[in-house]
């Protein structure tokens, strides 16, 4: 049987769960792929750390460029992270003609057009299928599955730790913090949680497939983001009041271009791409995606919607992507087609993300008033002016004169008009506090 041998760099979490499966399914590989795939050497840091799974001494190196210089090591791994070392890895072996496989989409979203751009010019390939969700297959789905389709929504519960946090919030009535302080203690959020709950490890995952749906590079500093620091218990209680769930959501869209949507002023495609709290209705099935678990919401024109759900992270789903990947990388070295499925491929010259100011949704809006004859005929003059209608409104019963929660519900508007109105808002005499809006999305 012909063989195919790795050279990893990273046997931490992800390096060791691979170095793991491999050891327990290689067999299946062999099997299924009439391959042999053998992990030759692996780089790592510190000689004697830890790892979450063993990786016998005589596979380690500290010393990765011997791993990626290695003429016998013919796909290499690059499980290391960051954005600085791991460029200058991918760049060493994809320079070599060897087909590299990663998981780092922190790397992909600084550096993807250059990588994807280098893979080619070497003419080999690049793989990230475990860049985004861990072992939910959804490159390989849009990449493959998908080829026949336009994406018109993309909807992705992409971060494990703030959909825990927002979970708990939810099934608890407790506050972020608190949340978020216990996710720390079990490991669950990291000691500096913000890549994750100020929404960036969900612009880096969203980015990469906004970029694969269509087909022109989507850089991080296009993609609006929230993430869920300001998202408050009252504000998920009185969510669940109107028939919402809070969800952090990348959000990928294909706008329609017509007078009543926005300007026709471009060709090609415009693409709504955002990350920020959403209000989803409780009888959608991303409202019961809870804990770590991640999700994602693929509409398409001809097979129409599509629903994948799975273990965005830890070392076992992450190493089952890889290893689809190896699986690839395997088959196109075996039988000489290197670039079957190219890893990026920009088909779309004309295509521009909509400014979030031109995003166009309905909105959850949370005030603090004072509770006076009045008050709510100033707040609905606001919206009128800004041409927002409101749909529902509540206001718990407290004493004439204190200050109320009032929240309101909106129809569709434009979130320019909002974020004008709520400025007004914030203004007057009678608002008591910063106002909160959270969008709401149907789909
Ligand atoms: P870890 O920190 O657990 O592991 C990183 C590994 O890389 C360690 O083994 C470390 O060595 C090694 N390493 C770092 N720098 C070098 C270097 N210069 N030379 C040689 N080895 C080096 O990270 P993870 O496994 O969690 O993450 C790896 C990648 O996978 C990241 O890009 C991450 O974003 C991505 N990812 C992670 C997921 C997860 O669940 N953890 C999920 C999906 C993607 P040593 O062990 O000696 O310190
Ligand atoms: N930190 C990420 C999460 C996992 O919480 O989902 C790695 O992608």
């Amino acid at each position: 049987m012909q063989q195919v041998n790795l050279g990893m760099i990273g046997g931490g979490t992800v390096g060791s769960g691979v170095f793991h499966a491999l050891q327990r399914n290689g067999h299946l590989l062999a099997s299924r792929l009439g391959l042999q795939v053998k992990m030759r050497k692996v780089a790592v840091k510190a000689f004697d750390e830890p790892r979450p799974y063993p990786i016998p001494h005589s596979c380690l190196t500290t010393d990765w460029t011997g791993v990626v210089n290695d003429p016998e090591v013919q796909i290499v791994l690059e499980l290391a992270g960051g954005t600085t070392v791991a460029r200058t890895m991918v760049l060493a072996a994809l320079k070599l003609g060897k087909p590299v496989i990663t998981a780092n989409k922190a790397l992909l979203s600084a550096h993807g057009e250059e990588l994807f751009a280098a893979a080619r010019q070497y003419q080999t390939n690049l793989y990230y299928e475990a860049s985004v969700a861990g072992g939910i297959p959804i490159i390989k789905a849009l990449r493959e599955g998908f080829v026949g389709n336009e994406i018109t929504q993309l909807y992705g519960i992409v971060n494990g730790t703030c959909n825990y946090i927002l979970t708990r919030m939810k099934l608890e009535g407790a506050e972020f913090a608190d949340v978020l302080k216990e996710a720390q203690s079990l490991g669950y959020a990291e000691a500096e949680p913000s890549l994750d709950i100020d929404g960036y490890d969900s612009v880096h995952k969203i980015g990469i497939l906004a970029s694969l749906a269509h087909g022109f590079w989507v850089k991080p500093d296009q993609i609006y983001v929230e993430g869920i620091r300001a998202i408050t218990r009252a504000d998920i209680q009185f969510a669940d009041q109107f028939g919402y769930t809070v969800k952090l959501l990348g959000i990928i869209k294909k706008v329609a271009l017509s007078p009543e949507t926005g300007p026709i002023t471009t060709n090609g495609s415009r693409i709504q791409v955002s990350v920020y709290p959403t209000l989803i209705s409780k009888t959608h099935v991303l409202a019961s995606v809870n804990h770590v678990y991640n999700a994602v919401f693929v509409r398409g024109d001809v097979v129409g919607d599509t629903l994948f759900y799975g273990r965005g992270a830890g070392k076992d789903a992450t190493a089952s992507a890889v290893l689809s990947d190896i699986a690839d990388a395997g088959l196109d070295l075996k039988f000489g087609t290197r670039c079957r499925v190219p890893p990026f491929v920009h088909h779309e010259s004309n295509g521009s993300v909509l400014p979030i100011d031109e995003t166009i949704t309905r909105y959850y809006v949370r005030l603090t008033v004072v509770d006076r004859p009045g008050v709510l005929a100033k707040i609905s003059t606001i919206f009128g002016e800004a041409n927002i209608s409101i749909s529902s409104v509540i206001q718990p019963e407290g004493h004439e004169g204190a200050s109320v929660p009032l929240i309101l519900m909106t129809h569709e508007a434009p979130n320019a008009a909002m974020t004008r109105a709520l400025a007004r808002i914030n203004l007057l005499e009678v608002n008591k506090g910063s106002p909160v809006m959270i969008r709401v999305e149907h789909f």
